[in-house]
């Protein structure tokens, strides 16, 4: 049921040295339809009940519409809680994204890729012997190996889970996308596969500063495109390059995951951020990582509180409830870009003895119906007894919340379970409204 701590899927397989290639970095190489669930986790670790529980008030979804109700055969009611994303998102809900209609794919896709219009370099010249093919330039037939371009790793495995595809058909299966040729491919016959416009997304500048934990990997084989002269000339065949490939620098950074897994509106949050590459050095130069917020309208730098290469620890400030992305920025070297979810505020003001009931009153407590018991709710504990108290809800309302409880004691334990939150206090005693004044009657 826990929804933090979710160790991410990509470290499935190690095939070293490629290909395929490892799935450590960037997206999982798929169709969208292959996906599982903890792979759209892997983007969406925080805030997933949230982002769909404000759909409610800010859309006008029922509880049923995404919970339908379930009788078992003694007419109890319950609902089944669906997780797996891609029951309900049948197909790819990012490409039609305005970013991506613009052309603008490093917006998610971070700094592994170039954006056409960013001014990144192209060579002008036309591609030479040690260019990279966009398949591949020359085959060892007593291997089979291929060398000098992007299929000497990034090559199908079909036993992969999910499956590793091809770079046709991950390129091919974007929806409307997919179908703007020119996009990727020149204009004729001759001309269609045209690594120059392969260049226009993968430009030397994010081509030579892809590297998996290059920490630990810069000098080994199979990592990346920047370890081992073995990865240079994979693209570039058998040219034996300089020790430094040109524009190599911050290496860019990866996510692997976000925690916690809420986000209350309004309160400074530390969140935990982790991933690969947040610290590097290359060429004598150091180099480190800030966390961006990306409300949508600005973006908001914030610096560490603390940081290693797989981990930073940041205070994010107050924001208001709503759906923002974060991304790690180095040098102007951006991770991919994750989705985290600002949860409406709920406070506990009180929890009071009133006769038989206990009645607890603050705001943003949701909703609340008796099939969703197994979720939502109120326990009463006493301090002293292992037992929890028996009760029963009687109202729920956003601010106010009656429960039948004819045990309750002062000082027990009071946790209201909400859909947004949930927060404890003790039970307290009435504080009485002060008499009314008498005033004296003269007959
Ligand atoms: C690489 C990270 C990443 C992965 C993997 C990912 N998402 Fe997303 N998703 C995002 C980001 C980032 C946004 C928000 C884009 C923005 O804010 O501009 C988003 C937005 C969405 C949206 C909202 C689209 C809209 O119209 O606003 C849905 C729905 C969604 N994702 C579902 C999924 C599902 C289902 C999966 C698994 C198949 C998945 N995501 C995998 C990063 C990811
Ligand atoms: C748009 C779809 C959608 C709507 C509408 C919706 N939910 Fe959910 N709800 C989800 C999803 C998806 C999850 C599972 C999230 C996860 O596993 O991370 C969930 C999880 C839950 C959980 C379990 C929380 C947990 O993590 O254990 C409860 C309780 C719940 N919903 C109650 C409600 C109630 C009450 C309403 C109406 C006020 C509601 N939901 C409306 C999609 C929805
Ligand atoms: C029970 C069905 C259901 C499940 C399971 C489900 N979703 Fe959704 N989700 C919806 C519906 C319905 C919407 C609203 C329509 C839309 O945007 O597609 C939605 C919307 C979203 C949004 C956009 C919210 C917004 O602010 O507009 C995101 C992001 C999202 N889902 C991600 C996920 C992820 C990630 C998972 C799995 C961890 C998941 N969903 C599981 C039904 C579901
Ligand atoms: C709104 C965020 C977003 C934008 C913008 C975006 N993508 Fe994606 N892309 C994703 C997510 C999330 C996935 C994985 C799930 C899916 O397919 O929806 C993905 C998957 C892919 C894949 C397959 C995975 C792989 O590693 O091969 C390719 C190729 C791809 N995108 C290309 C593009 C191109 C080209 C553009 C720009 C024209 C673009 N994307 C813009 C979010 C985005
Ligand atoms: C020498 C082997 C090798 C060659 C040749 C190669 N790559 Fe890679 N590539 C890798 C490895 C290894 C990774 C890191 C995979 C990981 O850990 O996720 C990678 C990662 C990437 C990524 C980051 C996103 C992702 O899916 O992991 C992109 C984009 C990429 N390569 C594009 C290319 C292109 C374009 C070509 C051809 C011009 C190419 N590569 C040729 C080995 C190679
Ligand atoms: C987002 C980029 C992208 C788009 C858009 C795109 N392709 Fe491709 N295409 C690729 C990649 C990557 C390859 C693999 C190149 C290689 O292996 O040499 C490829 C390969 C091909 C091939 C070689 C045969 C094969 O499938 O291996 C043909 C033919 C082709 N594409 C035609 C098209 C046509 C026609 C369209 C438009 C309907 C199109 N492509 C749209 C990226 C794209
Ligand atoms: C419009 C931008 C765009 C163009 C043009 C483009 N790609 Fe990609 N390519 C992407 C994106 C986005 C990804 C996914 C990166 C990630 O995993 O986050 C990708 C990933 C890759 C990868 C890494 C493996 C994988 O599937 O993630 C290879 C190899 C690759 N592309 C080859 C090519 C080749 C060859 C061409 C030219 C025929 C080409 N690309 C043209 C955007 C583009
Ligand atoms: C993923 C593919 C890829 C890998 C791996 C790669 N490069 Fe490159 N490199 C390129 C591309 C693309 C160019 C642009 C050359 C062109 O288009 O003609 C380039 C250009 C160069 C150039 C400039 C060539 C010139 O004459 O202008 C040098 C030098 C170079 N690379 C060295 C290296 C070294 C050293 C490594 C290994 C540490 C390496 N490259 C790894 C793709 C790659």
């Amino acid at each position: 049921m826990a929804v933090a701590g979710l160790a991410i899927v990509g470290i499935a397989i190690a095939a070293i040295p490629p290909p395929p290639a490892n799935q450590d970095l960037g997206i999982y190489d798929t169709v969208c339809g292959e996906f599982a669930e903890e792979d759209c986790r892997a983007c969406h670790s925080s805030g997933v009940p949230d982002a769909h529980h404000m759909l409610v008030q800010n859309e006008g979804y029922e509880c049923t519409d995404c919970h339908p109700v379930q009788t078992d055969p003694d007419g109890d009611t319950g609902v089944e809680v669906i997780r797996d994303c891609v029951v309900c998102h049948e197909s790819s809900p990012h490409h039609g994204a305005q970013e991506a209609v613009d052309g603008h794919c490093s917006h998610c896709h971070g700094s592994f890729v170039d954006d056409y219009d960013d001014g990144h370099m192209i060579p002008a010249y036309n591609p030479s012997l040690i260019t990279p093919d966009t398949s591949f330039r020359a085959l060892d037939n007593a291997t089979d190996k291929k060398w000098g371009g992007c299929e000497a790793c990034h090559e199908p495995d079909n036993k992969a889970v999910p499956a590793i595809y091809s770079n046709p058909d991950t390129h091919h299966n974007l929806g409307n996308l997919s179908l703007e040729c020119d996009r990727c491919h020149g204009n004729s016959d001759e001309n269609l596969l045209n690594i120059r416009k392969c260049e226009e997304c993968h430009g030397v500048k994010s081509l030579h500063n892809i590297q998996y934990d290059y920490a630990s990997t810069n000098d080994q084989p199979g990592y990346g495109h920047v370890g081992d002269n073995w990865d240079c000339t994979g693209c570039h065949a058998w040219y034996v390059a300089y020790n430094d490939a040109p524009q190599t620098g911050p290496i860019i950074p990866g996510i692997t995951q976000v925690s916690p897994a809420r986000i209350m509106a309004g309160e400074e949050t530390v969140v935990n951020v982790s991933g690969t590459n947040f610290q590097t050095t290359v060429g004598g130069i150091n180099y480190t990582s800030d966390v961006v917020i990306d409300t949508g309208e600005e973006t908001i730098t914030l610096s560490p509180d603390s940081i290693t290469d797989s981990e930073i620890m940041v205070t994010v400030p107050a924001l208001d409830s709503g759906r923002y992305g974060l991304y790690v920025v180095k040098s102007e070297m951006r991770s991919k870009l994750v989705t985290i979810t600002v949860a409406p505020p709920v406070t506990f003001d009180s929890s009071i003895i009133v006769g038989d009931n206990v009645v607890i009153s603050g705001a943003g407590f949701g909703e609340y119906d008796s099939s969703y018991n197994e979720y939502l709710g109120v326990i009463i504990e006493p301090g002293t007894a292992a037992d929890v108290v028996d009760c029963t809800i009687d109202s729920w309302s956003d601010t106010r919340i009656v429960v039948n409880c004819p045990d309750a004691r002062i000082g027990d334990l009071t946790t209201v379970n909400a859909l947004y939150g949930k927060l404890s206090k003790q039970v307290s005693p009435q504080i009485c409204a002060p008499p009314e004044p008498v005033t004296p009657r003269i007959v």
